[in-house]
């Protein structure tokens, strides 16, 4: 048989762990798939004497020499799942000037400085894939990369965070507030000790920006990313988004369009927003992650499965491992980025959504009046009023809540609406702005 294909793995945790048990477990087969067997040259980690339960490889195999493993002339193949900037970042740039070919897992340093990595591939001739970075089971990159290259992609909808959609699943079903959901999803082992990069929007915005650096063929950054979380989310938000048949997710929306003058740019986002129980990413419930793309001629398409997790993120590795190895043994490499588009990133301020705000407002005559003026002030048009009695602490005798829908709008016009209504004397509070997406 030809010759092994011979891997570096950087990092043996929640991830690493599980693609070495399954490089072992399926070994014939992934060997007959490549057309050489694969094998461990050596695997980095922080701490040798750390407690890695039964894993079927030799103990000798281990170092804490990340950079020495690497530039070993018997590596082919670089597999980093360690996460983090640095030291990743020179590990990667050190393989790929070298030639070797690296898959990695790493959506946060692929999100930060995608392009550094992209250019170093371009250098030294490897393969640089990426395809457990987003949604960890979910075959989503490589058609994007691949299979849809013949198409133009005009949106991608997404739910990319299993935690937050956890979160945001148990606070429909049983109406508990975002404190007590983030407990149970604690308790569960969903949500991690700190959850700040979760519940914050920082996963899904890193995961946002290289779904739109695919789709449409430009470099987005992490830092290109209106981002906000789902700590503002509250029990009234949920039961308000349920009486108007719609329940609340963390989406990422990437989408292109053009100006009056044909100017075309992308907007990347990351925030809560209603959408209606129809919509089919309204049915994705506990940690599950699904994507919705939108294209010109492939019309819509959905990609569902679990987007974290050891063994669901390993199998999204090794699949990048055969894809790479087999590449290498041809002696061809894959399309490298395709960034040519080099499309501007729009201001958030110019997204255009609609929106679902709730106002505890004094209960008099002329306080639709005026709250309506500020509405037709800032040429933000109203779909539907809903009032109703205050309720909760807050609520005083002669006040009342009400809940407005727009039409779609910017953003910065909606800003300006919120920042003047706040300063009406009838309006106590505006007790939350949501974006509705979807349609209703
Ligand atoms: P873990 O924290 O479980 O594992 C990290 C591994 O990296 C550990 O083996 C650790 O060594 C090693 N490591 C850390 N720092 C160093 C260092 N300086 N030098 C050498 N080794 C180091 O992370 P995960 O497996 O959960 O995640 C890995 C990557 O996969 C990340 O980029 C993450 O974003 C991504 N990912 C993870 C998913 C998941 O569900 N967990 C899903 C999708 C992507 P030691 O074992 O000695 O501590
Ligand atoms: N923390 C992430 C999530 C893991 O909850 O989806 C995968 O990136």
């Amino acid at each position: 048989m030809t010759s092994p294909v011979r891997l570096a793995l950087l990092g043996c945790g929640t991830v690493g762990a599980e693609v070495v048990r399954l490089l072992h477990e399926q070994s014939a087969d992934l060997a007959a798939r490549v057309g050489a067997p694969l094998e461990i040259a050596g695997i980095a980690v922080r701490r040798i004497g750390r407690d890695r339960g039964e894993l079927p490889v030799d103990p000798a195999l281990f170092t804490t020499d990340a950079l020495g493993l690497i530039k070993r002339d018997d590596v082919d193949v670089v597999v980093e799942v360690v996460g983090g900037i640095e030291p990743a970042r020179g590990w990667l740039v050190e393989a790929l000037r070298a030639g070797k070919s690296v898959v990695t897992a790493n959506k946060a340093l692929l999100a930060e400085d995608g392009g550094t990595l992209h250019d170093a591939a371009a250098e030294g001739g490897g393969d640089l894939y990426y395809e457990a970075s987003v949604a960890g089971a979910i075959p989503l990159l490589r058609p994007l990369r691949e299979s849809l290259h013949g198409d133009r992609i005009t949106r991608v909808t997404g739910i990319v965070n299993g935690t937050t959609n956890f979160i945001l699943s148990a606070m429909h079903a049983t109406g508990a507030g975002f404190a007590e959901a983030l407990e149970e999803a604690t308790e569960l082992g969903y949500a991690e000790a700190d959850p700040t990069a979760d519940v914050e929007g920082f996963d899904a915005a890193a995961k946002a920006a290289i779904l739109a650096s695919l789709a449409f063929h430009t470099r987005v950054a992490a830092a290109d990313v209106h981002r906000e979380g789902i700590t503002e989310v509250t029990a009234a938000d949920v039961a308000s988004a349920k009486a108007m048949g719609c329940t609340i997710k963390l989406l990422c929306i990437a989408a292109r369009g053009a100006d009056g003058q044909g100017r075309e740019s992308v907007s990347v986002r990351v925030h809560p927003a209603m959408i209606p129980v129809t919509h089919p990413l309204a049915s994705v419930g506990d940690a599950f992650n699904a994507v919705f793309v939108e294209a010109d001629a492939a019309g819509q398409l959905m990609f569902y499965g679990r987007g974290a997790g050891g063994a669901p993120t390993a199998s999204a590795v090794l699949g990048d491992v055969v894809a790479v190895a087999r590449n290498r043994l041809a002696g061809v490499r894959a399309a490298s980025e395709s960034a040519y588009a080099d499309l501007p990133v729009r201001p958030m301020g110019e997204a255009v959504t609609r929106y679902h705000i709730s106002l505890d407002v004094a209960d008099r005559p002329g306080v639709l009046e005026s709250v309506a003026g500020v509405f037709a002030r800032h040429d933000v048009s109203i779909a539907t009023v809903r009032q109703g009695p205050a309720g909760g602490a807050a609520g005083a005798a002669g006040d009342a809540v009400l809940v407005i829908v727009t039409h779609a709008a910017p953003d910065a016009a909606l800003a300006a609406t919120v920042e003047e209504l706040r300063g009406l004397d009838i309006v106590r509070s505006v007790a939350s702005v949501l974006r509705v997406e979807g349609g209703l």
